[in-house]
């Protein structure tokens, strides 16, 4: 087997630990929602393909949260604490430790660059390999270079240093040529460095670019795409920044195999998977994770949010979260499936049906106007309009279970915790308080009364109308 170099190994460091004082959030700007992820997504997805042998986020305000978020969603992501944060310098700073003696190509990006593509990291970190630099930046110019570091080379194209827009003078403020906040350091020769900085600016920082001033040959890479740069600063940056993220997703699904009916007024999620011949119809909205099979029909109007849908399932009007909806299945118009809901093949969930932790087997109709709560409900069940699991006695959730075959009357309300065997038939408008065996007919209910005779006549002293006979307790039945 080949000696491994080691100068070909790459590890990936995201820098998430500032507070991002410019979007006056609540939340760590990292963590921002972006194309139904959050801006930090985006950045650790594009470094995936490059297939780094080590992912260090460095975190610090808000680091719990930060760090909670990245382990839910990622895989092998080793965290580092900066704190206090002094700077994008001291961020990497504190890679000295967990990298120690690694050789190799550290790639650093800054958690706020969202629109990166893969490919563009690959040529940097090939480009950068080639050219045997102490660090590669990637690079830009900007029309409207505002609030970005730039960057100043000689004669040779070398990079000399990268000015912060806020130290500039008036001249160098007029260099167009930005800094991305994407590096490619040659380890060992940047750990010489990050000792040495300092905070002499006007922030009173420790600067990651004045890494770049000490190295050489220190080498800029010139993106063609300057979008892909955008860092996201304020809410501005940010709307932009899902304009772009949402036309991409858009573009990807379409040359895949997906129609969109009116692509601008949906919305995709970086997590969201379409399979062949999916129809996107106006008005829908996926976010999370989603797994939609082919030949599905979405919306108009749905919210798709952590789901998955096998083949052909048809959701219009509705809202569908943390759900399974097996191949077939029509949901809505206005129906509301919430989490832990899983829908056997060619189930009906039809209008204003609500289903909570519920599993209904294949071909069950709930058509109209329910609610079915911590339910098990056996294949072949029809649920009647109006049916009411009431699961929850204002302390505990209780479960209803409904054998395969039954049938439910309209307006029952099922007092849980109870069961109804199969091929059961409630009469319509019972409260099932207990237990009902396989096959029989349950009513609970009041008899109807009926008085004959007794009709209605005009109150002669008004509107009002009165009976023309005693009738006795009205309510008693006879
Ligand atoms: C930085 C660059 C600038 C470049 C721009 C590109 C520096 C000094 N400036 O400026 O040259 O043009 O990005 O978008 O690097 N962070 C930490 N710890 C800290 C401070 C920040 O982890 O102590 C993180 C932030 O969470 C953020 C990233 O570093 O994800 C960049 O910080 P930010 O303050 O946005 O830098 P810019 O002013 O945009
Ligand atoms: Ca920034």
């Amino acid at each position: 087997m080949a000696p491994v170099d080691m100068r070909q190994m790459l590890a990936v460091a995201i820098l998430a630990a500032g507070k991002g004082t410019r979007m006056r959030s609540a939340h760590p700007k990292v963590l921002q929602p972006l194309g139904g992820a959050t801006l930090v997504d985006w950045v650790l997805q594009a470094c995936e393909l490059l297939n780094p042998q080590r992912r260090l986020v460095v975190v610090g305000h808000q680091a719990e949260r930060v760090r909670q978020h990245m382990q839910r969603h990622h895989q092998h992501v080793e965290f580092v604490l900066q704190q206090p944060q002094k700077g994008t310098g001291h961020g990497v700073q504190q890679l000295l430790q967990p990298l120690g003696n690694f050789t190799g190509t550290l790639l650093v990006l800054n958690g706020d660059v969202p629109l990166l593509r893969s490919a563009t990291l690959g040529q940097l970190v090939r480009h950068h390999r080639q050219s045997g630099s102490a660090v590669t930046l990637l690079t830009a110019r900007l029309e409207d270079p505002r609030g970005y570091g730039r960057v100043f080379c000689n004669d040779q194209q070398q990079v000399t240093a990268i000015v912060e827009d806020r130290d500039c003078t008036a001249e160098q403020r007029r260099n167009r040529l930005i800094n991305g906040g994407v590096y490619c350091f040659h380890w060992p020769s940047v750990a010489a460095v990050l000792p040495h900085l300092k905070a002499e600016n006007q922030q009173r920082e420790i600067y990651l670019t004045d890494a770049v001033g000490l190295l050489e040959p220190a080498t800029p890479f010139t993106v063609e795409d300057a979008t892909e740069i955008s860092g996201v600063n304020d809410r501005g940056q940010l709307a932009a920044c899902e304009q772009v993220l949402q036309q991409r997703l858009r573009q990807q699904w379409l040359a895949a195999g997906v129609s969109f009916l009116d692509p601008a007024s949906c919305s995709l999620s970086l997590g969201t998977r379409l399979g062949r011949d999916v129809v996107v119809a106006p008005q829908t909205h996926f976010r999370g994770n989603n797994s939609i099979g082919d030949g599905c029909r979405i919306g108009p109007s749905a919210l798709i949010e952590d789901s998955q849908l096998d083949e052909g399932v048809e959701v219009m009007f509705s809202v569908v979260r943390q759900a399974r909806l097996a191949r077939g299945c029509t949901v809505g118009p206005f129906a509301h499936l919430r989490p832990g809901t899983v829908l056997g093949e060619h189930c009906k969930v039809g209008n204003f049906v609500e289903v909570k932790n519920s599993h209904l087997g294949a071909d069950v109709k709930a058509s109209h106007l329910s609610y079915l709560g911590d339910a098990q409900l056996g294949r072949g069940v029809n649920v009647g309009a109006g049916t009411i699991t009431a699961n929850f006695d204002g302390t505990s959730k209780h479960p209803t279970a409904i054998g395969e075959g039954s049938s439910i009357g309209a307006n029952t309300v099922l007092v849980a915790p109870v069961t109804v065997g199969r091929d059961v038939t409630v009469a319509a408008g019972s409260t099932i308080t207990k237990d009902v065996t396989d096959h029989a007919l349950a009513v609970a209910r009041c008899r109807q009364v009926e008085k004959k005779g007794w009709h209605k006549t005009a109150d002669p002293h008004g509107s009002n109308t009165v009976a023309s006979s005693t009738p006795g307790p009205a309510a008693e039945p006879s």
